[in-house]
């Protein structure tokens, strides 16, 4: 496997500025010519964050599944580097990846946005969903991890970013396999801090509320606080700029849920009963 030395040839120096302040992780000041890879890139939240990061001058490097849509959402820039993968495929990460280095040497941030949702119930449990849930938002995220943390260790600077969700703070009605999920991502974050933090690389949790994208085109229910996958990405770039650990959005609909999980468990479960009629 290919492990760059620290630092890189090609590694902007000033690329991350140290976290100071209220920052709990390393800021991006400027994202010109940072080597940004999108896992998830084709569609919805990752789509929209990579048009954003390569119109701010970013090199991105665009992967899913979706070789059409990748090269759409690139559009031709020369900056960008599509690199399709299955993210539930260990031996096509590593390939990817392998191909990033080979082109830039290295890697500054990497975004982890591939993620399934299909709503489920307790009478209505399907394996074949559950494990292709399991597979592409847990097993997924690892698979990435365990191919990049050495490059990123061994440069000694850079950052991960992982889209949960706020489904992942407490249990919701409908999310009976997403919602373990994108808990178990939320509590990945905070272990990986203790090890990542420490070394100066960053790790950014991001939990979104509801996002206008593919996978809630299909939702019947309403959806609070529901914003457009372009504000989503605006809303993790800034929160990478400012250092921030935990990037949540809008912040209308997401504090409220981190309030009422501080609730005793009766309230809790009396509230969201009240609010979704579930
Ligand atoms: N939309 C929301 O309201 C919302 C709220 C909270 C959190 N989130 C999270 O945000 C992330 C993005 O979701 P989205 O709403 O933007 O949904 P989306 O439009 O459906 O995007 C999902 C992305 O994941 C990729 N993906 C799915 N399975 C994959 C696989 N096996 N290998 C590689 N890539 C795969 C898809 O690409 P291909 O199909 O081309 O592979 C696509 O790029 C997800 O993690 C989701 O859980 C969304």
């Amino acid at each position: 496997m290919m492990v760059p030395q620290s630092p890189t040839a090609t590694q902007r120096p000033d690329a991350f500025m140290r976290a100071r302040g209220r920052a709990m992780n390393p800021r991006v000041q400027n994202w010109q010519g940072l080597r940004v890879w999108v896992i998830g890139a084709s569609t919805g939240i990752g789509a929209e964050t990579a048009r954003l990061l390569l119109a701010k001058g970013a090199r991105v490097a665009l992967s899913a599944r979706n070789t059409a849509a990748l090269e759409d959402v690139a559009g031709g820039n020369t900056q960008a580097l599509v690199l399709p993968l299955d993210i539930t495929v260990h031996a096509e990460v590593a390939a990817a990846h392998e191909r990033l280095l080979s082109a830039w040497q290295g890697v500054d941030l990497v975004l982890i946005v591939a993620g399934a949702y299909v709503e489920m119930r307790a009478d209505h449990l399907d394996m074949k969903v559950i494990d292709k849930i399991l597979d592409v938002n847990l097993r997924g995220a690892f698979h990435c991890l365990e191919t990049v943390l050495p490059t990123l260790i061994a440069q000694g600077q850079g950052g991960i970013g992982i889209v949960s969700s706020v489904a992942g703070l407490s249990g919701l009605p409908k999310a009976l396999v997403y919602g373990p999920t994108k808990a178990a991502l939320i509590n990945l974050c905070e272990s990986l801090y203790f090890d990542l933090s420490p070394r100066g690389l960053g790790i950014y949790l991001i939990n979104p509320g509801f996002v206008e994208t593919p996978a809630t085109a299909g939702n019947t229910f309403a959806m609070p606080g529901l914003i457009s996958a372009e504000r989503a990405a605006a809303e993790i770039l800034s929160g990478i700029e400012r250092g921030r650990f935990h990037i949540h959005f809008p912040k209308r609909f997401t504090n409220w849920l981190r309030f009422a999980r501080l609730l005793p468990y009766r309230w809790y479960f009396s509230l969201i009963h009240k609010v979704t009629g579930l």
